[in-house]
């Protein structure tokens, strides 16, 4: 291996190197990162159900959901801004971090940003399990959200710098993996802590062991090569090289990267290039699939499904039972993902996962709708109780396999490098904004749109599932480089797109 590097008969550029233990340490942090967020998500679910929590918080719900206060249809049982904002202040704040976040990410590094997004977690679940009024719940989720916006932005960063190329698509969506890890533990600790008078303080502060894990390992660890050169620290940099892929021989990698940060340098303005028709394409994905991909519906179940099975007639404890279960299908059906993306391809994901999403919230729709009706009354048998838990799996199977880990892979994959800050940005930013809207407004729009709501996702999926179809070309082992001529043999696209030279020279293949 010349130089450390050869290219293969794709053209597809590959570099001397193990996967070294430090690359495995770096796997360890990265993994408490989306497992924060993914814990973060998952947990409110069942908090917002626990019966002292309610009385303490938020005591209109408690007599609302007890039916002692005037009579609400069962539909509008949880129907309060202030409960949901206890969710979705959350969001909103990831959404504002996420632009301070990318600064942080670029002039002082991966480390400092991953440290600061696990202090705001620490700071955020002590707050929230220490909580004596809703001013400290509020501003707690709100610190949350600021980690999960540094988190968000620097830990992927700090992974594909820091892997060698062949695990970085893997890593990818071992992330979301690690999303959907954490939305089970949460899960599984709701269901241990709700027979707790104050298992609402456990639920939320447990989540300062990961964050302290996350806040000592981005200490111990290294900067990566890119970060360091970025900051002129040309030296330090080269010796990183050598350190993390095991090897001397890292000169080629070294001067790639070092090529690429020039590059990089030269985009004065990051936000003018993607708005340029030749990236027309890219802009449209980076906005519309993490829209779509909140437009599932997919968090109402991940964080209202003990809330919405209780207004159902589960019982407290089938209703935490019950996000356990689907916790364990969504993590399953990611595996799913990862073993078949490759293979298959995207668009068949995206296919089949919006088929089958459809036909599960059509289901669900009819069986609430035949049951409550458009007075909010009545109560599902056991057996009923069970067709419907059936149908929400596979609602949520269907999603974990198709639009949860693609909403983060394709617009990444898509963009090439002098887009890529930007165009993450516009995808992080879109997702979150998505995610603060649905989380709150679910409630009220239930409480108005009834059993129709599951209709309004489902002409949604409709939607989306078309928007793939007529435009994403499959993009699966398609190196970066040629992604143009993928566009300009496009129905559609080929309109929308000039004709210009591909943009990064021939066999330097940029893994995402
Ligand atoms: C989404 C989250 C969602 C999670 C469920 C992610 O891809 O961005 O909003 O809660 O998947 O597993």
């Amino acid at each position: 291996m010349a130089g450390g590097s050869f290219v293969d008969s794709n053209g597809v550029r590959h570099y001397e190197g193990k996967v070294t233990g430090f690359v495995l340490i770096t796997c360890f942090v990265a993994a408490m990162g989306g497992l924060l967020f993914g814990y973060d998500l998952g947990i409110t679910g069942g908090v917002t159900s626990m019966d002292p929590f309610l009385i303490k918080f938020f005591p209109v719900v408690y007599r609302q959901m007890k039916g002692e206060a005037e009579s609400k249809s069962q539909y509008c049982k949880f129907d309060n801004q202030l409960l949901t904002l206890f969710t979705s202040s959350l969001y909103l704040a990831a959404l504002i971090a996420c632009f301070f976040a990318s600064t942080t990410t670029r002039m002082f590094g991966r480390k400092p940003s991953m440290f600061i997004g696990g202090l705001f977690f620490l700071i955020g679940a002590l707050l929230n399990g220490l909580a004596i009024n809703i001013e400290m719940l509020i501003i707690g989720r709100i610190l949350l959200g600021f980690g999960v916006g540094f988190c968000n932005q620097s830990v992927p960063v700090y992974l594909s710098e820091m892997a060698p190329a062949k695990i970085r698509g893997a890593l990818n969506i071992g992330f979301q993996m690690m999303i959907t890890i954490g939305i089970l533990i949460a899960n599984l600790i709701n269901y241990g802590t709700s027979k707790h008078e104050n298992g609402w303080r456990m639920s939320l502060g447990i989540g300062a062991v990961p964050a302290i894990l996350l806040c000592i390992g981005s200490l111990c660890l290294d900067e990566t090569p890119n970060s360091l050169i970025e900051r002129d620290q040309h030296e330090k940099a080269k010796e990183m090289l050598k350190k993390i892929r095991g090897t001397e021989n890292v000169e080629e990698e070294y001067q790639d990267l070092v090529d690429a940060s020039e590059a990089a340098k030269m985009v004065d303005h990051p936000w003018k290039n993607i708005v340029q028709p030749k990236y027309r394409p890219q802009l449209i994905f980076c906005i519309f699939i993490p829209t779509f991909q909140q437009l599932t519906g997919i968090n109402v179940i991940m964080f209202y499904a003990p809330v919405l099975l209780k207004i159902l007639g589960f019982g407290n404890d089938a209703s935490l039972m019950s996000a356990v279960i689907t916790g364990v299908v969504n993590v399953v059906a990611t595996l799913v993902s990862i073993f078949t993306v490759d293979k298959f391809g995207r668009r068949v994901l995206f296919l089949e996962g919006g088929a089958q999403m459809l036909i599960c919230q059509v289901i669900i729709g009819i069986m609430i709708g035949l049951k409550f009706g458009l007075n909010g009354e009545g109560s599902f048998s056991k057996g009923e109780a069970d067709v419907l838990l059936f149908f929400i799996c596979a609602y949520v199977a269907a999603f974990a396999w198709s639009w949860g880990p693609l909403g983060w892979l394709v617009p990444s994959e898509t963009c090439s490098l002098e887009i890529r800050p930007a165009g993450q940005a516009i995808n992080v930013a879109m997702n979150m904004l998505f995610t603060f809207i649905i989380a709150q407004v679910f409630l009220t729009m239930l409480c108005h749109l009834k059993f129709g709501l599951f209709f309004l996702f489902a002409g949604c999926v409709v939607i989306m599932t078309l928007f793939i179809a007529l435009l994403l070309p499959e993009t699966k082992n398609v190196p970066i480089e040629e992604m143009n001529r993928i566009w300009k043999a496009h129905w559609f696209w080929t309109k929308i797109v000039p004709d210009v030279a591909a943009t990064v020279a021939p066999g330097k293949k940029v893994v995402p």
